[in-house]
């Protein structure tokens, strides 16, 4: 009984959902500090054949070696990985002899990172902090790198961002360079569309769930909203879950950049020619202080 009432509860509240949610008023991201949504997410960013959240190894690996390059790094240079998920990348670069600084706020990721550094025998290289970005102050810490990689710095509100950006600026060094990697805005679908699909299992959950998808280009906003409900099946309960995407052009974010205080910056379309699977969505930004 109290099934069906959550089943009619949920599909009411689909249909009053309202047509256009306001970026960002209550949620921009994927739940990554739950706790089970985390456990679920993490499987995926190890996942080799079906990875989601992080990239695969191999192609971690041609980014290392291409950020090794353009960020200067050596050993015994400071890194500052800024939502750094499962250390993914920051590990192999304390295994390269790099001091290593990991800022995250889904604690079963920075778990997963301590145990991966641990076994790797460079723990004694890494920094953890369990911690929401637009709470962190690294100030002063005068590290010579910092990445923000996967485009997270648009998922919030250009306030906010550039909030963020001061705060990488004031941790690195003179000299220090920042890593961002953002979405092309020409590869940014700015069409809206609806999608369903059932599935057993997955990011969405560990029993049979119905996921129903919208796509909301506000151009005004220059925010591409996706708002998921996900119904599952075997109670009647609805999760939602509001993603925005705010679309940058190259010239905004250079100047959002200078404004955080940094001299120069270079723009690396598709990620210079990398190999990756979606390099094109993709462009990635050297900034230097
Ligand atoms: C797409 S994953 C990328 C992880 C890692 N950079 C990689 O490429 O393997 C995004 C990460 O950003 C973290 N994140 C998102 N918003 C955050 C915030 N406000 N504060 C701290 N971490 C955040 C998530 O927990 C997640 O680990």
């Amino acid at each position: 009984m109290n099934g069906e009432r959550n089943f009619a509860r949920a599909l009411w509240k689909v249909y009053r959902r309202g047509n256009r949610p306001i970026p960002f008023a209550y949620q921009g991201n994927l739940p990554y500090d739950d706790p089970a949504f985390g456990r679920r997410m993490l499987a995926r960013m190890l996942d080799e054949q079906d990875a989601a959240g992080s990239r695969i190894s191999a192609e971690r690996t041609l980014q290392i070696n291409w950020l090794t390059n353009k960020l200067n790094l050596a050993p015994e240079s400071t890194l500052f990985d800024v939502t750094c998920g499962a250390g993914l990348y920051a590990v192999p670069f304390a295994m390269q002899g790099l001091r290593v600084t990991g800022v995250d706020f889904a604690s079963i990721s920075i778990d997963y990172a301590k145990e991966f550094a641990a076994r790797e025998g460079v723990a004694a290289r890494c920094e953890w902090h369990i911690q929401d970005i637009h709470k962190m102050d690294f100030a002063g810490r005068e590290f010579h790198a910092a990445i923000l990689l996967y485009g997270q710095l648009a998922v919030m509100t250009e306030e906010q961002a550039q909030a963020v950006l001061r705060k990488i600026a004031a941790s690195l060094r003179a000299g220090g360079k920042l890593c961002l990697e953002m979405l092309n805005p020409d590869m940014v679908d700015k069409t809206n569309s609806t999608w369903w699909f059932t599935d057993d299992r997955g990011l969405w959950g560990n029993a049979p769930f119905l996921h129903l998808g919208e796509r909301i280009w506000d151009e005004a906003a220059q925010t591409s909203l996706e708002r998921y409900h996900i119904l599952h099946l075997e109670t009647g309960e609805m999760d939602e879950i509001l993603l925005g995407d705010r679309v940058y052009s190259v010239d905004f974010l250079t100047e959002m950049l200078h404004t955080a205080g940094f001299s120069s910056v270079h723009t690396y379309p598709a990620w210079d020619g990398l190999p990756l699977y979606d390099a094109d969505e993709w462009i990635v930004y050297i900034a230097t202080m």
